[in-house]
């Protein structure tokens, strides 16, 4: 897993006042970091108690499992899913939520590109991808499908909650329409639990993208690698040339890169802040990287002598 933010090695002969850990980026919000898990979390939990419920080999695969428990934890979980994110989007900055909603959820030619190239994307051809925003063609879909069959699956579990399938006591038949919406909740499982492990391979397993779960836990990300990731996004929120990795004494703007210049103010819940690399105003380090540690619950380093 990745390591917290700017740990930085103490080896012998280094003193670690003197290493400048590689600059980051704010990536997530603590807003949008705790709106993921609200949702993330409860969803693993239903997935799994959903499958122990619907396939009885599981239930026997493992010892003391009791199908009551196993309910409840599915409907606790189910519960969890309504009232977490709400609960989030209440206390939190909804700006950047809705921020980052509409971002998700706005497809463009881009963002086409990306999925058209997405198989040579995986191979890791450097030249596929194109101009990525904050996020690409696949997380948008992925979003859009995720969504979607979690809100299927949230009202059709509801319905079956209030008024469970019990078969007639005549004929042993489910009533059509309970029924129907059961087989209608079990798909929506089918159809998550490859989303989401394609989701977890990313986000845990491609060398690609694996830098991100430090954004979704901790808030920041390795500037360089935003800016090879998402570079669109990177030109809008990012400090001029910072992030990049070149020698000292070079410049640091990318050719044909002065986007910077005409910056706008970085979206809401993302300061976007960079913390340049070994300048002597790097030794002092930015106040932005600061504020990115203190997000991430780290005490704000030792100022040098
Ligand atoms: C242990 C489980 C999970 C991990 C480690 C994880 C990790 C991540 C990471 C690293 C990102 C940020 C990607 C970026 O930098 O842009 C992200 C975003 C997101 N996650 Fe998760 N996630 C998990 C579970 C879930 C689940 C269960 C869902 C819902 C079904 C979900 C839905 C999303 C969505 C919609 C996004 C934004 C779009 C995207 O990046 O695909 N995540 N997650």
């Amino acid at each position: 897993m990745t390591g917290p933010p700017s740990a930085v090695s103490e080896g012998e002969g280094l003193d670690p006042r003197e290493v400048t850990p590689p600059p980051v980026i704010l990536r997530f919000s603590a807003t949008e970091r705790g709106f993921h898990w609200s949702i993330a979390l409860p969803t693993l939990v239903l997935l799994l108690s959903g499958l122990f419920l619907r396939f009885g080999s599981l239930q026997t695969m493992m010892v003391g499992y009791d199908r009551q428990v196993g309910l409840r934890l599915h409907l606790v979980a189910g519960v969890a899913l309504l009232f977490g994110p709400l609960l989030v989007a209440l206390l939190g900055n909804r700006r950047a939520l809705a921020e980052a909603a509409r971002t998700l959820l706005r497809m463009e030619r881009e963002d086409r590109r990306f999925l058209r190239d997405l198989p040579r994307w995986l191979r890791n051809d450097p030249g596929a991808g194109g101009e990525v925003g904050r996020f690409n063609g696949g997380q948008k879909l992925n979003t859009l499908v995720s969504g979607l069959t979690l809100l299927v699956a949230a009202a059709t579990g509801f319905i079956l909650w209030v008024s469970p399938p019990l078969p007639d006591p005549a004929t042993g038949a489910l009533p059509v329409l309970t029924a129907w919406l059961a087989t209608l909740h079990e798909a929506t499982t089918y159809i998550l639990l490859p989303v989401v492990a394609g989701h977890l391979f990313m986000a845990l397993v491609h060398p690609r993208t694996r830098e991100s779960l430090r954004g979704i836990l901790f808030g920041i990300v390795d500037a360089d690698w935003a800016r090879r990731h998402h570079p669109r996004w990177y030109r809008e929120v990012a400090p001029e040339g910072a992030g990049e990795r070149k020698p000292p004494g070079e410049s640091t703007t990318p050719p044909g890169d002065h986007a910077s210049s005409r910056r706008p103010e970085p979206p809401p819940g993302c300061s976007g802040t960079v913390t340049p690399r070994s300048s002597p105003a790097a030794a002092r380090r930015g106040a932005g990287q600061q504020a990115a540690e203190r997000g991430a619950g780290r005490p704000p380093p030792r100022p040098p002598p």
